[in-house]
């Protein structure tokens, strides 16, 4: 099903990449990250080519709730212990800096797009430590936090850690507006990337400088993300008849869940887990589809579903994301990536530090977001984490594999794909690529659909 935001905005169509061509830069991917990227270097007088395999907008940025907010989870306490004083000000400041530029573009350009300045509100109904800890480190880096006991939500709280002037708006409809200044080819889907050269089955684009703003980057090596990420899925629900909060909400507690206001309507997320877990191993109260709905009837009995969407994340090891050059190898090449659950406030920071790079001005807080930045003991447990899921997906590539068409082994790397009955998907453990019933590739790494049985 189609999210709230396809709903109401369709963006203009644009034609593939008419055949070779050489630019500057040449930017993979036309969602918000990839298309804020080239207006920025557009704003720096540089020309910046962008290819999409789909259409404009047709990845994660229309399967977002649109929070764009410098408060991400628990995150300020955590990097203050492990990365210091210094990054934490620089992951502070970029994102403050995102919400007030999008604020300013959207007055500069007349964007009709339902901007609103709201709170956003972390909560937990088991304990208030971890959040005063929390309002604590946000305020000590400049942020207006506070940490309260009560809240607007219909239910009792243990605390709240409440941020200010954050904001929320429509996605689509922003993202139409920024893409009438950029240079796109859609139905362009890039096939190989060596050194300056990428290569479409449309024709190639010869560019200085290439960026991966594609949601989860395809190339393995450099680079090697396929062993730093993995993905989540999660879900929303659009409910008509449910009380609206003034704030945006993000539960702490292994069954939190997310709120936001989005007109008439309440937007409740929640059920996520990892990509290929499906229902086994999700968050406590359940994952997917009727979880959340169960939840929705606790909370807002009465309440009448109107859409319903779920979202696939990348999420690095120590939870930040990686934004700057592609690899040491890779000089000229970059890299947007693992914005975790937090795209809207990411994509901005993305396009400001990569266009930074790009044009040569300096940016300090680009150490924090840094693909190179040092690997810390969270991460370190995460990757063996991690690496498990893999040899575990990769020992059931020779078990035999039922009875149908699909032949689920991942395309990627190789890993057994699980069926997804709630979205009718194979999904894989490993690094989260995805596939619909008739093995047609829906989400990467893989580049490619599954191999078939021959009939
Ligand atoms: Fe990497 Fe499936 S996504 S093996």
């Amino acid at each position: 099903m189609e999210s709230v935001w396809t709903e109401e905005i369709k963006i203009r169509k644009r034609e593939p990449l008419p055949g070779d061509m050489e630019a500057p830069v040449v930017v993979i991917g036309a969602g918000l990250a990839g298309l804020l990227t080239a207006y920025y270097l557009k704003q720096a007088g540089i020309r910046a080519v962008v290819l999409e395999a789909d259409r404009i907008g047709g990845g994660q940025t229309n399967r977002t709730t649109a929070k764009i907010t410098s408060q991400h989870n628990l995150v300020y306490d955590r990097i203050l212990r492990t990365f210091g004083r210094g990054m934490a000000e620089h992951y502070a400041n970029a994102n403050e800096a995102a919400i007030g530029e999008y604020e300013r573009l959207i007055l500069e350009k007349g964007i009709d797009c339902d901007f609103v300045r709201c709170p956003a509100c972390l909560y937990s109904r088991t304990g208030a430590e971890p959040l005063i800890r929390e309002a604590e480190a946000a305020q000590s880096l400049g942020i207006k936090a506070s940490f309260e006991t009560d809240c607007e939500l219909p239910f009792s709280v243990a605390g709240v850690t409440r941020f200010e002037d954050q904001a929320r708006f429509h996605p689509l409809k922003f993202l139409a507006k920024m893409a009438e200044e950029a240079e796109v080819y859609e139905q362009t889907k890039v096939l190989k990337v060596e050194d300056k050269r990428v290569e479409t089955a449309e024709g190639s684009v010869e560019a200085e400088q290439i960026v991966f703003a594609s949601h989860f980057p395809f190339i393995n090596v450099p680079g090697y993300y396929f062993a730093r990420m993995y993905q989540e899925r999660s879900y929303v629900v659009a409910l008509e008849g449910a009380e609206r909060p003034e704030g945006m909400y993000l539960g702490i507690d292994r069954d939190g869940l997310s709120f936001r206001t989005c007109g008439d309507l309440l937007l409740l997320g929640g059920g996520g887990h990892r990509t290929g877990e499906n229902r086994r191993n999700g968050a406590g109260g359940g994952c997917g589809y009727e979880a959340l709905r169960c939840r929705a009837r606790e909370i807002y009995p009465g309440c009448r579903e109107a859409f319903r969407w779920s979202a696939q994340d990348c999420m690095t090891l120590d939870g930040l994301p990686y934004i700057g050059r592609f690899s040491r190898r890779k000089q000229d090449w970059y890299v947007a990536t693992g914005f975790g659950k937090w795209g809207m406030t990411t994509a901005m920071v993305s396009a400001r530090i990569l266009t930074a790079l790009i044009s040569g001005q300096d940016c300090p807080e680009a150490d924090v977001f840094s693909p190179q930045r040092h690997f810390t003991t969270q991460a370190a447990k995460e990757l063996a984490v991690h690496g498990a899921y893999t040899v575990k997906g990769l020992a059931k590539h020779f078990l035999p594999a039922g009875k149908g068409n699909v032949i689920p082994n991942c395309p990627h790397m190789g890993c057994r794909l699980e069926w997804n009955p709630e979205e009718e998907s194979y999904d894989c453990p490993c690094h989260g690529s995805r596939f619909d019933r008739e093995g047609r590739l829906l989400d990467g790494p893989a580049q490619t659909d599954c191999r078939k049985r021959e009939v």
